[in-house]
């Protein structure tokens, strides 16, 4: 779909389908949606007074038009009450509108700026949501299925904006929306994409494409880069696997000096079986997305990039499968990461947090200043939050209320997770510096975040336990069913953030 802004008047505009709204509780329409009133002869206003259009959330009305404009359709969109009206709302809307309209004889759509008007919002707020949401929206994959020639699909969206002086912020606001969106549909496609076409040599050659699109530096350790280097937590995980482990390195660099402002760190586990401590088979296909936080971290670094942020960012993937095999990691099994400290591994099925070790370890090593990992590492995310929101740790109160106001500023949830001392007895081994599970304890985010802090030393961190996100049962807005591609946004967002 192309993503495009035009000056003009919507009421004239040529299109499939023109898209107005309306604010609950307005009998006379204004603006844009009173132009198109005028224009069809007060039709949209009778549908009003007769109680068929009630402007409520979620409400889309579809007026034919036989003639009397351009337009063969126009589609009152309800923005429901205004006091509850806010950006996230209209990243709904648009993504709402977009799906009601994939119908046959609609290929390209027209529409006004919800919010900015009467609504009282900043208008490239508003714009980026409404183009946000169109993007994510209308999000599907298809890959894998043979070309329906019945399949409905809209070629072309068109955001009309009447005002010439506002013109310059709407396709502002209009192309920072397409840059986030596709990064976080990029992200989605990876993520559903199976183990058998998207092994860690394929992230790892994704990785180089886009670096090569965006102009990244691009780096990626093989096995024999990880031994020299000392990485045997995450060379354990891949010791079951006839897939070669790749260390993917991303590094931007947005302003002058060398050092690394932000370390987006992710888990990419291309398929996790559990290894020798093996998963049920129920549901174990889903396992195909443990690989998310790569391509959340490599998809975030390439949109920085093309926003063209003043700030140094690296992002680093560690990707392995997790297979049972004669060579695979067994439980008791006791490994040491490349600061030194020895693991012992009580469940192979913890794995996640042994390449991220890792990981960490070497983000360190190059400098960072401020570490964010992402990882679907806990079945415990789902269980404290079902799929809504995901889970925040840290050991930076000031470094996590950053990424959480980024965080809310793009509309997604996230929830803090303790981190209390005493939760450092969970991870504590008879025989290794630490273990990788703690048991029948509880606090499985937790005790996961818990394992990871020893490897960032004093550095700023925070981690995201994006497994409770991973895979959306039903559509809700912008949120499709599958994977959601979420912490992107708040990625690009915080770099943004602290280029300033
Ligand atoms: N990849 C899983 C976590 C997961 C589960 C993500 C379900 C998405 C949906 C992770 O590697 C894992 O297996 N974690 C274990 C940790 C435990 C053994 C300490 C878990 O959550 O059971
Ligand atoms: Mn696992
Ligand atoms: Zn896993």
């Amino acid at each position: 779909m192309e993503l495009s802004v035009q000056q003009g008047d919507i009421a004239l505009f040529q299109a499939d389908a023109i898209v107005v709204n309306l604010f609950e509780g307005v009998t006379t329409p204004g603006g844009a949606t009173g132009a198109v009133d005028s224009a069809l002869d007060g039709a949209i206003s009778k549908l009003i007074a007769g109680g068929e259009i009630r402007g409520r959330a979620g409400e889309l009305t579809t007026i034919h038009t036989f003639g009397r404009i351009p337009a063969p359709r126009v589609v009152v969109a309800g923005l429901g009450k205004r006091d509850a009206f806010d950006t996230e709302a209209i990243r709904n809307l648009a993504a709402n509108v977009i799906r009601y309209l994939t119908r046959p004889g609609v290929t390209s759509v027209a529409s006004i700026v919800h919010g900015a008007g009467i609504g009282g919002l900043d208008l490239a707020e508003c714009t980026q949501a409404l183009a946000e949401g169109t993007i994510l929206g209308a999000y599907r994959f298809t890959r894998h299925k043979a070309p329906d020639k019945d399949a409905a699909a809209v070629g072309s969206f068109t955001i009309v904006e009447r005002d010439a002086g506002r013109l310059g912020t709407v396709a502002a606001a209009a192309e920072r929306a397409t840059i986030f969106a596709n990064a976080t549909n990029a992200t989605r496609d990876l993520a559903n994409e199976p183990s058998n076409h998207l092994t860690p040599a394929d992230i790892a050659n994704f990785a180089a494409k886009l670096a090569a699109d965006t102009g990244l530096e691009c780096e990626i350790l093989e096995r024999a880069d990880m031994e020299r280097k000392g990485m045997g937590s995450l060379l354990s995980v891949a010791k079951g696997s006839h897939q070669p482990p790749k260390l993917v390195r991303l590094s931007y660099r947005g302003r002058g000096s060398g050092e690394v402002d932000l370390a987006l760190v992710g888990k990419g586990i291309t398929f996790d079986t559990g290894g020798i401590s093996i998963k049920p088979a129920a549901n174990m296909e889903a396992m195909k997305g443990d690989m998310t936080g790569a391509a959340c971290v490599i998809n975030a670094i390439g949109a920085i990039a093309r926003m063209g942020a003043k700030v140094n960012v690296v992002a680093i993937a560690p990707c392995t499968e997790n297979m049972p095999g004669g060579g695979a990691s067994k439980p008791g099994d006791v490994v040491s990461a490349m600061n030194g400290r020895t693991i012992e591994i009580i469940n192979t099925d913890a794995e996640g947090r042994l390449v991220l070790a890792d990981a960490l370890c070497y983000a360190v090593e190059l400098g960072a200043k401020a570490i964010v990992d992402v990882a679907t590492l806990t079945g415990a995310a789902t269980t404290a939050l079902g799929d809504i929101c995901y889970a925040v740790c840290t050991n930076n109160e000031d470094f996590a209320r950053r990424f959480e106001a980024a965080a809310s500023a793009t509309g997604e949830k996230t929830w803090r997770m303790p981190m209390f001392k005493e939760y450092d007895e969970f991870i504590k081994s008879d025989i290794a510096d630490q273990k990788n599970s703690a048991g029948a304890k509880g606090a499985g985010v937790t005790a996961g975040a818990k394992f990871l802090e020893p490897f960032v030393g004093s550095t700023p961190w925070v981690h995201l336990d994006i497994a409770s996100v991973d895979d959306i049962a039903a559509t809700r807005g912008w949120i499709v069913k599958g994977p959601s591609g979420m912490a992107v946004r708040p990625l690009i967002e915080l770099a943004m953030a602290m280029a300033e």
